[in-house]
């Protein structure tokens, strides 16, 4: 096991109706700023609850965060804290609205042109000042809101930014309020979870048992639960396992002191970004072509995830290699997320067009190995057509 440091702030609200919570979490002196994405949380009256948790303070509110948050919607958050002086960060929606706070929180205390903080990882990592802020949570994927992590939309790329400073100082994470979402939306938290859990699992062996036993646990409950938490919407036990799956999925905890791949990310991104392809669904189509291509890189965690989760454990390495691949593939195929290019109009002439981003971004040497060349990508997109 790798040398790590562990650290996570984040104070979780889990379960259902604990609104009333939010008056004693959020300070009583703070000027608040309660952002939210394209309406779903006005509809479906989450926004009310917030408000109305929130007596006798002074609030501000705003919408229109985009799915895949764009940088410019975010600057103009800015704009407004920096104008009213505000002092704590509300997000009440999904990973989106939940990065943007956080994008938002530091582009607020940052001078400088705010695109650099999506350039230079390394600059956004050392700020020292952030707002405070924290989320209530609609839909359950990224992980957001208990890491410190956020990807945004921006004219240089779908680029991903960490501080230690955004983690949110609390979480209101209440199953029922995912009760709403579209089943294509909560297929994709299905597909994300699982992903995120992938890239902290599917290298090499590095003796993290607990890690690798953790791992394994989220992933077989996320095929226990993955369909029938979408056919069975209200079913609050089963969307309670997804939610937690997720959150618990990219906290930091299955990541610590193991390895860690994330190039069906990266990869992916660059397909939200150059395609509008939903973020899960980029992971659906990229994963399987990349266990494909790196099976002999991963071969013993690709068994060994076979053997303990798929129950895979009769054929050759081969054989069994191509069974885990496509029972994971059908399994993503099961929730109704489509896993090849070519089912979302993308094809062969396209694919240079995905590695010439790649390149843009220094995206050339990524996995657990620094192993995956744009010459292994372009394979990996050639095998996801
Ligand atoms: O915008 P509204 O109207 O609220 O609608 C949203 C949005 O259209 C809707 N929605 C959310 N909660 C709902 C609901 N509809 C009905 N009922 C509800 N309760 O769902 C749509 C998608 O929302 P979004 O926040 O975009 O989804 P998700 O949580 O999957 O977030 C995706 C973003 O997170 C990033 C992704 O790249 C993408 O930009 N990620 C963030 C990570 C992190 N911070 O650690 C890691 C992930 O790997 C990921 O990259
Ligand atoms: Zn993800």
């Amino acid at each position: 096991m790798n040398q790590f440091n562990f650290y996570n702030p984040t104070k979780i609200i889990f379960g259902r109706d604990r609104f009333n919570e939010l008056d004693h979490l959020v300070p009583k002196d703070a000027k608040v700023l309660v952002l939210y994405g394209g309406g779903s949380v006005k509809k479906f009256g989450t926004l009310d609850r917030v408000l109305a948790a929130l007596p006798n303070r002074e609030i501000l509110e705003f919408g229109g965060i985009e799915a895949n948050p764009r940088y410019e919607t975010l600057m103009k958050a800015v704009d407004v804290v920096r104008a009213e002086k505000i002092d704590f960060l509300l997000a009440v929606g999904g990973g989106s609205v939940i990065d943007g706070t956080k994008f938002i929180a530091l582009a607020s205390y940052y001078d400088g042109d705010g695109l650099d903080l999506l350039r230079d990882r390394s600059i956004t990592a050392n700020l020292k000042q952030a707002l405070p802020l924290a989320a209530v949570l609609t839909l359950a994927a990224t992980g957001s809101e208990m890491n410190r992590g956020g990807v945004v939309s921006s004219p240089i790329g779908k680029l991903g930014f960490g501080n230690d400073l955004v983690f949110p100082k609390f979480s209101l994470v209440d199953p029922s309020l995912t009760f709403t979402l579209p089943e294509t939306q909560v297929a994709n938290g299905v597909v994300d979870t699982f992903v995120h859990v992938m890239e902290q699992y599917m290298t090499y062996p590095a003796e993290g048992r607990f890690q690798d036993r953790t791992s394994e646990g989220i992933l077989k409950t996320l095929i226990e639960i993955g369909r029938a938490t979408i056919d069975n919407p209200t079913d609050y036990d089963l969307r309670a396992n997804l939610v937690w799956c997720a959150t618990m999925g990219l906290n930091g905890l299955i990541g610590a002191g193991v390895p860690q791949d994330w190039a069906t990310h990266r990869i992916g991104h660059e397909l939200t970004a150059l395609f509008g392809i939903d973020h899960a669904k980029t992971l659906a189509i990229i994963m399987p072509s990349l266990w494909n291509i790196m099976r002999d890189t991963k071969r013993e965690k690709l068994l060994q995830y076979g053997e303990r989760v798929l129950n895979i454990t009769t054929g050759s390495e081969e054989d069994r290699i191509d069974q885990i691949i496509e029972t994971t593939r059908q399994f993503f195929e099961s929730l109704g997320i489509k896993t090849r290019l070519s089912d979302y109009g993308i094809g062969a002439d396209q694919i240079d067009s995905i590695l010439a981003a790649l390149e843009l971004h220094n995206m050339t040497a990524l996995g657990e190995r620094g192993e995956i060349t744009l010459e292994i990508s372009r394979k990996i997109l050639e095998g996801a057509i």
